[in-house]
């Protein structure tokens, strides 16, 4: 595996795995991906846009201190994407926005949970998603049984990577931020739980380069799969 400057090998030693979840546990680009009907080579460029609009709109409301739940933000974000690409109609609005809901889970990820919690770790996810985006998502997936908590941001206020957010986790749980590997396809959110002192756990699903922030993820993996190699219970 090549590994960034920083980056380390070895088991890390953890009690539980806490989950970012679009991107990392849920397919965003599925839903655009399953309007090819109406999208045609569009899917892609709109699965794009709509989720930097989305992240930027996260970032933006939190320096302004002006939060809004993640669905009306993903609402949004959709509009300026479909609008920039000249195709915004109600129907398709709608469509999309209902398939965010139920996106599909990535491949490997029903198993890597389980094994998880057979394995002892205590499970969660910790997300931007509001507590009913995330209910519908991990409903649609099957995945009611494999996490012990769904932890929202709608608790805190605020999105990530704002401190207060990884601390929600580290409070829900009772565990130390030191024992909980931190999971996340994106690599800002890898090093912001880093720098609040978690495990962090880079799961470059896109094979992007290395983010220049604080916080260091202590390794990265490109699939789910490879993570229950690199852990050991505490
Ligand atoms: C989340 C976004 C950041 O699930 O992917 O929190």
């Amino acid at each position: 595996m090549s590994a960034p400057d920083g980056i380390t090998s070895g088991r890390l030693a953890v009690r539980a795995c806490v989950f970012d979840a679009y991107g990392t546990l849920f397919d965003f680009g599925s839903a655009a991906a399953s309007c090819a009907d109406v999208l045609g080579d569009k899917a892609g460029p709109l699965t794009a846009l709509w989720r930097e609009k989305q992240l930027q709109y996260t970032w933006l409301r939190g320096l302004q201190d002006r939060h809004a739940d993640f669905w009306t933000v993903t609402g949004d974000a959709l509009d300026f994407a479909l609008e920039s690409l000249g195709l915004h109609t109600p129907e398709i609005r709608s469509r999309l926005m209902s398939l965010y809901r139920t996106l599909r889970c990535f491949d490997e990820v029903p198993a890597v949970l389980r094994n998880l919690k057979a394995g002892g770790f205590a499970t969660a996810i910790l997300s931007n998603g509001s507590a009913g985006m995330l209910a519908d998502a991990v409903r649609a997936s099957g995945l009611e049984a494999v996490f012990d908590q769904v932890l929202s941001v709608d608790a805190v206020g605020v999105f990530k990577p704002h401190p207060r957010v990884y601390r929600h986790a580290v409070d829900e749980l009772g565990v130390p931020a030191e024992a909980i590997a931190f999971v996340s396809s994106n690599a800002w959110d890898a090093h912001a739980a880093a720098a609040f002192g978690m495990q962090a756990v880079w799961c470059n699903r896109y094979a992007q380069k290395a983010e220049r922030l604080p916080g260091v993820p202590r390794f990265q993996i490109r699939s789910l799969d490879a993570l229950a190699d690199r852990l050991q219970l505490a």
